[in-house]
């Protein structure tokens, strides 16, 4: 049996960590074979590029778009190398926090163009495409909302990453090209509205999942 791979997606504070998580631990209470991850840092060394792309440097200089877009390719190669690739092949269910469409929203939204993106994706990634990617979708208002909340009580350690700096009108135009993406591959696509209550969100996802992994042989009650 081939693996199933299922990736969540959305702006920042859109529940992509906590809807994972509960899906996880649904999967795992049913017994299936899982393994769950998340871009940028999904292998050890991955961890270090995450660290490159997500703090600010002390001098101030910060990536130009190029570079920053082969780190998150560099990051993915690894982890594809390391994690999935293996993963899928050993017939387990992989649920991956931020994929390929994060890169095309993020680094499309900062100004890369498709081509380029294009081509990075047909280097790296290839024919492998996510059987189901959830997309969580809500206005970044919102969203960005939560996520203050939240970096509030994780404490100074985990406060604003460079991205949640940036501004609101920016991460408009990330959610843009998420449905965007969604509309150009309805199949693969799932939009979950994610304002909802989180059990809703979940109950939502689980309508989506269960099919999928039915169909791959997997045993879902
Ligand atoms: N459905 C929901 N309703 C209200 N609050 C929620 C909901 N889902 C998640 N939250 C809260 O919003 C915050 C952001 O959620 P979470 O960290 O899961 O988002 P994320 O998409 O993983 O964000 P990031 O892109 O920054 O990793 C958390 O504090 C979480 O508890
Ligand atoms: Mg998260």
């Amino acid at each position: 049996m081939t693996g199933v791979l299922i990736t969540a997606e959305g702006v920042e504070g859109s529940g992509k960590s906590t809807q994972l998580l509960r899906l996880s631990e649904h999967l795992r209470r049913l017994g299936l074979p899982l393994v769950v991850s998340k871009e940028p840092g999904g292998t050890a060394l991955g961890r270090e590029i995450r660290t490159l792309l997500l703090t600010p440097h002390p001098s101030g200089e910060a990536w130009c778009a190029e570079a920053e877009l082969m780190l998150f390719y560099a990051d993915r190669a690894q982890h594809l190398a390391q994690v999935i690739r293996p993963a899928i092949e050993a017939g387990k269910i992989v649920l991956i926090d931020r994929f390929e469409d994060s890169t095309r929203a993020y680094q499309g939204a900062s100004g890369v163009s498709e081509h380029v993106l294009d081509r990075l994706h047909e280097l790296v990634v290839g024919r492998l495409k996510p059987h189901l990617t959830l997309l969580l979708d809500m206005d970044p208002e919102v969203s960005l909302q939560r996520v203050e909340v939240r970096n509030l009580s994780l404490g100074d350690e985990f406060k604003e990453t460079r991205f949640d700096q940036a501004h609101l009108e920016f991460h408009r135009r990330v959610r843009a090209r998420f449905l965007a993406i969604a509309l150009g591959d309805p199949t693969r696509v799932a939009v979950v509205p994610a304002r909802d209550a989180p059990e809703a969100v979940e109950q939502a996802i689980w309508h989506r999942v269960a099919p999928l992994l039915r169909n791959a042989g997997f045993a879902v009650e």
